[in-house]
């Protein structure tokens, strides 16, 4: 089953550069995800970084974070055990380089968006693949939270209501995209396959050369 799942990102990637894959896991992960995501007590305001730091931005995004962590064999375990095996797949068949990945739950309050942005820097080292898994059950339209996603030259692509076990992947430098202002509670998981192991928010290239 995950193989098929790894084989169709794989060709998509290769071929579109992203994917949008409706029903891609089984309806009882993304359940229990969301029910994880609703224990959650302490969700941070989600930063965002310009030329050298980390900052607050409520212009820019509203959107509230906490990172997955592996439970012994609980739902998040089995997501990044998934997540782990993509990676492996996309590192064989095409030589990614990929060494790590990180995911945060993400829950878009009433109003809450993210404006457009590139989750990674052009031809940077830090996030190469972007994943996006929707929990919502039930959502309808005029509900508003859609992600809408770009190509290159900043066309309109397409735009993903974000409907339980949605998985959108593509990647991080070549799709701009943005969150529309939600109109009721928005969960979601968001993660990117890095090829450097810092966690957090996309670094700027200076700040990534004086890492290495
Ligand atoms: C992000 C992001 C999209 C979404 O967290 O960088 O673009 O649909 N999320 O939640
Ligand atoms: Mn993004």
């Amino acid at each position: 089953m995950a193989q098929e799942l790894y084989s169709k990102i794989t060709d998509a990637l290769v071929e579109d550069g992203y994917i949008i894959i409706p029903h891609a896991i089984s309806k009882e992960l993304s359940k229990n995800l969301l029910s994880t995501a609703k224990k959650i007590k302490r969700f941070k305001r989600a930063g965002i970084s310009n030329a050298s730091n980390v900052h607050i931005d409520s212009n820019v995004r509203r959107d509230k974070i906490h990172w997955l962590d592996y439970d012994n064999g609980g739902v998040q375990s089995e997501f990044l055990d998934l997540t782990k095996g993509l990676q492996q797949y996309l590192n064989r068949e095409l030589f990614l380089g990929l060494t790590y990945y990180e995911a945060h739950f993400a829950l878009y309050e009433e109003d809450a968006f993210y404006e457009t942005h590139l989750d990674a820097f052009a031809g940077s080292r830090n996030r190469t693949v972007t994943t996006v898994y929707y929990l919502n059950e039930n959502w309808e339209q005029g509900d508003g939270g859609e992600l809408v996603i770009y190509d290159e030259n900043n066309s309109y692509l397409t735009t993903v209501a974000p409907h339980a076990d949605t998985l959108v992947v593509f990647l991080s430098d070549k799709f701009p995209h943005e969150v529309l202002p939600t109109k009721k509670k928005r969960h979601s998981i968001a993660g990117w396959f890095r090829v450097d192991k810092r966690a957090g928010i996309p670094l700027p290239l200076e700040a990534l050369t004086s890492l290495d």
